[in-house]
């Protein structure tokens, strides 16, 4: 199987799950990125059973939008049962690095409201330790030099991303070179750098299900 089919064969999975588990006229929380695009597509499916959504991106709104399914201001929704997001790296705790998509922050915030995190992922995500995939921390433009600074003493090696601007207007660095063994002390120490908005390390609030995309299909790990 492809990448992109085993990335389709888990955003079906989720979108099964959501109709197992979400009650009718639930708000599904909904993540960004290529994985949630194809979870999207498949939530179209269920827009009539659902209530509508909550989307942690620009981008994912206007895909949802795009679908007919209704997209509720987070400030306004107070039980949102499930939410559903991809990751970039994801280890045998359900810790995560996400934001290669640069949505680490709003995905951050919707997963807090959310009773039941589900990511969804192709196989070559799950990983013994995360920190192959460059840690994106998202910062106040005026503090990127000094949250560079103080990363480095971490032992990573901060890089600007380029050209990017998140939809909260603020900058990506992200982090070469961590070997993450305390992801949630370093999710800890990386938020009381003076300047950063989040990190995109998701261990305070890991995942509570993987739905793992494998060319044997698609595995459920709690
Ligand atoms: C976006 C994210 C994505 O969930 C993550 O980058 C995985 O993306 P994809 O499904 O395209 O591999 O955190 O900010």
């Amino acid at each position: 199987m492809t990448q992109d089919e085993l990335k389709q064969a888990v955003a079906q999975a989720a979108a099964d799950y959501v109709a197992k588990h979400a009650p009718a006229g639930s708000i599904i929380g909904v993540g960004t990125g290529s994985t949630a695009n194809f979870f999207i597509d498949a939530l179209a499916a269920l827009k009539d059973r659902i209530k509508g959504t909550v989307a942690s991106s620009e981008a994912t709104r206007k895909r949802l939008e795009g679908h007919g399914i209704a997209v509720f201001d987070l400030n306004d929704v107070t039980d949102m049962p499930i939410y559903v997001d991809g990751a970039d790296e994801i280890d045998a705790g359900l810790n995560m690095i996400k934001g290669g998509g640069g949505a680490l922050t709003r995905e951050k915030i919707v997963a807090a409201v959310a009773g039941t995190f589900v990511c969804i992922c192709d196989a070559s995500k799950l990983v013994d330790t995360m920190g192959k995939f460059p840690l994106p921390v998202e910062v106040i433009p005026m503090a990127r030099a000094q949250v560079a600074r103080e990363l480095a003493k971490l032992g990573g090696t901060p890089v600007l991303r380029e050209g990017f601007v998140t939809d909260n207007g603020n900058l990506i660095l992200d982090v070469k070179g961590l070997a993450i063994t305390d992801p949630k002390g370093l999710e800890a120490r990386i938020n009381q750098i003076t300047g950063v908005v989040t990190s995109g390390l998701f261990a305070v609030r890991p995942a509570n299900v993987l739905l793992l995309g494998t060319s044997e299909g698609v595995r459920t790990i709690l």
